[in-house]
């Protein structure tokens, strides 16, 4: 049996993101702070896993759109560090990894996450394609998204059924939509993943209700089956604090 957790979308240096305390600063809110406890709280209940699956956006990028208004710093060195500092509480000796949205982990030339995963050893590439104990797994960042609830997930059932035509996998993950989503048509099972960022002023003015996914997923297979498939989400309603900006 071999146990896997994906991680995607952290968004590492925006001040509404997953953040170790020693980046916490007078902005960082209360709603940050008990994110990153719920954050150690559930690695600690997951233990050590077998591999750690990034699924992109690991760090927010320079914030150009904003004037870097909603970052701890603009510096991608800096977000960079706050994603080692956050991907180094994960158990486990395996990382592979999927490169996200160029507009948040690029300055154009250097592909930041690349960087990132040097430091643990991890493999990182636009599209992987591994097995673990015999399942064939697809990942890659970006997947389409709606904000019609009853259609969330067909987006991501496209992308699995237009990929297994080509090539039969047992499981495709993507990340990028920050919603959790699941599917399993007997064939194949498909999931986006949720996201460790607890809002942004561009989620706030562009997005219909509050219907992202904050959290991880859990995936235990064995011989070749996939056992279960958990997702572990975080409640924002757990802390009443409000979100402070600059
Ligand atoms: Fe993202
Ligand atoms: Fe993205």
């Amino acid at each position: 049996m071999k146990k896997m957790l994906i991680v995607g979308d952290l968004h590492c240096g925006h001040l509404d993101s997953i953040t170790p305390p020693q980046y916490w600063n007078k902005y960082t809110s209360k709603m940050v702070k008990d994110l990153w406890y719920w954050y150690k709280k559930s690695l600690n209940k997951v233990g050590e896993v077998d591999l750690a699956y990034l699924g992109g956006d690991l760090i927010d990028g320079a914030g150009a759109k904003s004037g870097s208004t909603e970052l701890i710093s603009a510096d991608l060195i800096e977000q960079t560090k706050i994603a080692i500092e956050c991907i180094n509480q994960i158990k486990t000796k395996r990382y592979k990894a999927v490169r996200g949205t160029n507009y948040h982990t690029s300055d154009q030339h250097s592909q930041m996450e690349d960087v990132i995963m040097s430091e643990f050893g991890g493999d990182i590439l636009d599209i992987q394609e591994f097995t673990l104990d015999g399942i064939a797994i697809q990942g890659r960042h970006h997947c389409g998204s709606s904000s019609i609830p009853y259609s969330i997930s067909g987006p991501l059932f496209k992308e699995a059924y237009l990929n297994n035509v080509e090539k039969n996998r047992d499981l495709y993950i993507r990340s990028h939509t920050h919603k959790f989503c699941q599917l399993n048509n007997g064939i194949f099972q498909a999931l986006t993943s949720p996201c460790l960022q607890l809002s942004s002023a561009f989620g706030r003015k562009r997005c219909l209700g509050n219907n992202i996914s904050i959290g991880m997923v859990l995936i235990t297979v064995d011989k070749g089956r996939i056992m279960s498939i958990e997702p572990i989400l975080y409640s924002q309603n757990e802390s009443k604090s409000k979100l402070i900006y600059k």
